[in-house]
């Protein structure tokens, strides 16, 4: 009986996917020739009837939107050991006609590090993942494939006092996000983690290893903040650690509607951005009323924040910049940085840091997000406008981060990440639902859409901005068989304002033909005798 569920099984197997196992037999013969036979290509190659492959394409995808029957699976799924493996793998691909997708974490918002409509392989960094702190020298590199979760952890074993200014979540994969830019806690007082850079090892379409002296400045500015699809196969960084003090404070103070959340969220965007660099006070808001009637009427604002320093300095603090908030000792824990990390991450106190090392996102749901840039305070009227919309979704978050502080200082094109002076927040909207059928995911993206329409006049304007790593393929995709420069500069404005003329520059210089690309990579700036048709 089971022997011939799988004779059939292997049977429409190789009917149904025969010339892609002649795409991979030639790949495999090529990856033999290109690659040093360091690690035997059985435990590297997964092809589709191998039983590791559904589980690594499976593993880190963090929006299960995306796999589904009809989804097109990539040819073999590649996890290197070694980065001559990388190498081999771009040159064969280009051999093959294969496109690649490069995976760090996996926590793309639309996939693009798993889906392609062209031919693909995956490339998976997941055993690419080693972190080497240097405490004498405070710096750390970091392996692409690495979790900032791991990250964390290895920074707290050699360290109480150092930590790094990157996302909140600790299975974000750091190739992915770094390389988009990278926000968390320390946003205010250390700027993004793409601001902390100081070296990195990439492979590029030639299969060179360049570090940031052999890549040169203008294709190590690109990587930090412009997307590393772009441009190649990150393999690791060298980053800056930064000084935490042995004590930090934390404290989340919950307002309803009718506790005054409305009043507050207004008077936190005079406030958020100008406070003390030492203070990040982000807001969550979400709709907490019961789930079962339908009807939810209970909109709550959840003021969620980090103070660098004890709560002895925190409250007078707190008393003279946002005294409306009415924060008390009692709301306050003072814990260590790393601590801190395992509290915004959402694990409760005394809580292994384990937990740390563990790449599965606890709470994987179908998703769509979207963000904005905010420049001037939304009036409250403006406000009670997204509470109407929010209580007609089921599970929905708006989460407002603050900028302002070392953000300030930084000039918009020093990396091709461009909000910084005159940002007071960040905005992401999200809409979490259940069941993933098509006439549902429909529903909930419309309603997302139509939030985002609605927030227009409150949000800023030509371009109306996004954060890259809030990926939204609403905002414009490439054509991806003739990548056109003008149609891109659309979203690429949204994401990079007037970097983008750079961004399209330095992938003219590294990779013309337009190799590593996706639904919104860089297309190449096009050449000096085209440019005045484009531009
Ligand atoms: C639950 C969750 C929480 C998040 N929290 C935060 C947060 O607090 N702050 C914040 O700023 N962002 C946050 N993000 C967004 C996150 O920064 C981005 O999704 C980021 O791109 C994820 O990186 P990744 O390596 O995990 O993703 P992946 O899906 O692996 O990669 C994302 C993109 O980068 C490319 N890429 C990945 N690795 C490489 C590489 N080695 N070389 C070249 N290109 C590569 C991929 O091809 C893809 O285009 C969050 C996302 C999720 C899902
Ligand atoms: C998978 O298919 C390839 C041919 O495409 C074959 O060489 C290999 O032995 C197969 N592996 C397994 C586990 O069946
Ligand atoms: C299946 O995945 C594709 C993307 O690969 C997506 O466009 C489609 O909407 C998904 N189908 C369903 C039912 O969600
Ligand atoms: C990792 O986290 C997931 C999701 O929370 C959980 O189901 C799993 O048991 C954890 N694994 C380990 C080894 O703790
Ligand atoms: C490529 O795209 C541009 C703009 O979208 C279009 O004008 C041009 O005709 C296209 N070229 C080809 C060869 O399809």
């Amino acid at each position: 009986m089971g022997c011939f569920t799988l004779t059939v099984f292997l049977l429409m197997l190789s009917v149904s996917s025969s010339t892609s196992a002649t795409v991979n037999d030639h790949f495999l013969q090529c990856m033999s020739i290109h690659s040093t036979p360091h690690a035997k290509s059985a435990q590297i190659i997964h092809q589709p009837n191998s039983s590791l492959y559904s589980y690594f394409l499976q593993s880190s995808q963090q929006n299960p939107r995306w796999l589904n029957a009809s989804t097109s699976k990539p040819l073999l799924i590649l996890t290197p050991f070694h980065e001559s493996e990388i190498q081999a793998a771009i040159l064969c691909s280009r051999k093959q006609g294969l496109q690649i997708r490069t995976r760090s974490g996996g926590h793309d918002y639309e996939g693009l590090s798993y889906l392609s409509e062209a031919p693909f392989i995956i490339v998976d960094l997941i055993y690419l993942g080693t972190v080497s702190v240097d405490i004498e020298d405070e710096t750390a590199w970091v392996q692409a494939g690495a979790t900032l979760g791991e990250l964390y952890y290895s920074i707290s074993m050699k360290s109480h006092i150092h930590g790094f200014p990157a996302g909140i979540c600790p299975t974000v994969g750091v190739g992915g996000h770094f390389s988009g830019g990278g926000f968390g806690t320390l946003l205010r007082k250390y700027g993004l983690a793409a601001d902390n850079i100081l070296d990195a090892y990439l492979i590029d379409v030639n299969g060179r290893i360049l570090n940031r002296e052999s890549m040169g400045e203008s294709l190590f500015w690109a990587i930090r903040g412009g997307g590393g699809a772009s441009f190649g196969i990150l393999v690791s960084w060298k980053i800056k650690l930064v000084r935490v003090p042995p004590t930090v404070t934390v404290f989340t103070i919950h307002k309803t509607l009718e506790q005054g959340a409305t009043k507050l969220v207004h008077r936190w965007q005079y406030v958020a951005d100008q406070l003390h660099e030492d203070i990040f006070i982000r807001i969550i808001i979400q709709d907490v009323g019961g789930q079962s009637s339908g009807k939810k009427m209970t909109i709550q604002a959840s003021f969620n924040s980090l103070f660098l320093g004890g709560v002895d300095k925190l409250i007078p603090l707190m008393g003279k910049s946002f005294p409306e908030l009415g924060l008390q000792a009692g709301d306050c824990t003072e814990m260590t940085w790393i601590e801190s990390v395992l509290y915004f991450a959402g694990f409760p106190r005394g809580n292994s840091l384990d937990v740390l090392l563990n790449r599965t996102h606890p709470d994987r749901s179908y998703f769509k997000a979207k963000s904005d840039y905010v420049k001037e305070p939304i009036p409250e009227v403006g406000l009670e406008g997204v509470w109407e919309r929010f209580l007609k979704e089921q599970i929905v978050f708006m989460i407002m981060d603050p900028y302002g502080g070392r953000m300030n200082k930084i000039s918009e094109s020093e990396l091709p990440f461009p909000h910084r002076k005159g940002n007071l927040y960040n905005i992401q909207y999200l809409v979490k639902w259940e069941v993933n059928e098509a006439k549902i995911s429909n529903k909930h993206v419309h309603w997302i859409r139509m939030l985002f329409q609605y927030m227009r006049p409150f949000v800023s304007k030509s371009p109306r901005a996004a954060y890259l790593n809030y990926r939204d393929l609403d905002l414009g995709i490439n054509n991806q068989d003739n990548a056109s420069y003008s149609q891109a500069w659309v979203w690429g404005t949204k994401y990079f304002k007037g970097n983008f003329f750079r961004l399209a520059w330095v992938k003219a210089k590294v990779d013309p033909d337009n190799f590593f690309r996706n639904e919104q990579s860089i297309p190449p700036l096009p050449h000096m005798e085209n440019k005045k048709k484009v531009v």
